[in-house]
């Protein structure tokens, strides 16, 4: 007898890893991932000791020479720069305002991200991201049409219309409060629906927002309980500007000012923190999302991973797509193994910020992340033994949703 309270619908053959903490991860060389009818993990386990106890029925897929894994989670990356890689020789602000401005300008005409979401999202998928928090653009209706093609994709996506009313070309900033209502009605449409849309709001970062669009951001996120997402000290220059526009000393203690923290929030980058502002990150239970490849191609800094974990802070991977130049996690992962000593950092740490960890940063393990039974079976197939290739296949919570090896 199957363990799983319902029927076991399919079953993969193949080789699986996926982790079960930092440090613990679970490899079947001939593996079984059994899934029920629900879409969520019925059984995973060594071939061998899983087979005798399959209904005789069932159905079996034989993928032995792939490695199955749990679907990658993305916790930081632009929908609007799907285009926008590889313009370099530019750091953050100057990037920002030479090609990322006019860029997401351009979501003003809802054609673009018709054109735009569906790739974005196909890139995502066909590098076995299976979950993804994103900022979309400032644009209401882009942002909607965003979700909307999420939905249909049918992918697990954090997202949020980016707010900026200030310190941004006047054709991306809006008035605060048409921000803050048209957050409210995306939220209320969006958030919860069919359990894998979630919607953060998100204020790009503090250059861009006033005081009173912060503080009224946070409160709107705490007191409905959705993802609050944003940047924090990516650059030395950034954190300067900031100091000067809100005439604060500590940037976590102001964003605790602004109601901006909670177990829901997330940070990106988080370079250049100090030890007290990382100790009041980690009072109110934030996340962070580790961007190594886009800090090294922005030549923003390195992530002091080491003090994140003494301080138990919940991290992620992101490819801050376009800053961060690649979809693939597996290069997020190697870029992390590079920038940071071993001590920090090393290839199990990866793997598991790349699955598991990036579930608990977005508050999301109970349901994904690893092959727990009970959790959905969102996973990638990858067609060889080190995971480098791209994926053959992604599957979303019960549902085959792309596959590069029957073209569709
Ligand atoms: N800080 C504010 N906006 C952005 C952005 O679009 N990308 C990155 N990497 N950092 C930012
Ligand atoms: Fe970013």
């Amino acid at each position: 007898m199957m363990p799983s309270a319902h029927p076991i619908r399919e079953v993969y053959r193949a080789s699986i890893r996926h982790a079960l903490g930092a440090s613990q991860i679970v490899e079947f060389k001939d593996g079984l991932l059994a899934i029920d009818n629900e879409g969520k993990i019925a059984a995973c386990d060594a071939f061998e000791k899983l087979s005798p106890r399959l209904p005789k029925d069932c159905m079996v897929h034989d993928l032995r020479g792939s490695w199955i894994i749990p679907g990658f989670v993305d916790c930081h990356v632009h929908l609007p720069q799907l285009d926008c890689r590889n313009k370099n020789g530019l750091t953050l602000l100057d990037w920002l305002n030479k090609y990322i401005y006019p860029a997401e300008a351009q979501f003003a005409d809802p054609k673009m991200v018709q054109k735009i979401a569906p790739r974005f999202y196909d890139e995502l998928l066909s590098h076995g991201i299976t979950t993804a928090a994103i900022h979309s653009t400032v644009h209401f209706e882009a942002t909607d049409i965003a979700f909307n093609i999420a939905n249909d994709k049918g992918l697990r996506v954090v997202m949020g219309q980016v707010l900026m009313d200030q310190n941004a070309p006047e054709n991306l900033l809006r008035p605060a409060i048409q921000l803050l209502r048209e957050t409210e009605k995306l939220m209320k449409k969006w958030h919860g629906k069919n359990g894998k849309l979630f919607y953060g709001v998100t204020p790009r970062f503090a250059l861009t927002c006033s005081e009173g669009l912060l503080l009224e951001a946070g409160r709107l996120a705490e007191n409905s309980k959705v993802y609050f997402q944003t940047h924090l000290a990516e650059t030395i220059k950034e954190v300067e500007q900031a100091k000067d526009i809100h005439h604060f000393k500590n940037y976590a203690a102001f964003y605790e000012d602004q109601h901006c923290l909670s177990p829901h929030s997330l940070f990106a980058h988080c370079i250049y923190l100090n030890d007290e502002e990382l100790k009041i990150l980690s009072g109110y239970q934030c996340s962070m999302s580790h961007c190594p490849t886009s800090n090294v191609f922005l030549k923003s800094g390195t992530m002091p991973i080491g003090k994140i974990k003494q301080h138990n802070i919940r991290c992620g991977l992101g490819t801050d797509v376009g800053a961060g130049p690649t979809f693939s996690m597996r290069e997020v992962i190697s870029c992390s193994l590079e920038v940071h000593p071993k001590n920090e950092m090393d290839e199990k740490r990866g793997f598991y910020m790349a699955t598991l960890g990036g579930a608990e940063a977005l508050s999301l393990s109970d349901q994904i992340g690893n092959f727990m039974e009970g959790k959905w079976a969102d996973f990638a197939v990858f067609d060889n033994s080190e995971c480098a290739g791209l994926a053959e296949q992604s599957y979303v919570a019960g549902k085959l949703v792309w596959s590069a090896s029957n073209g569709s």
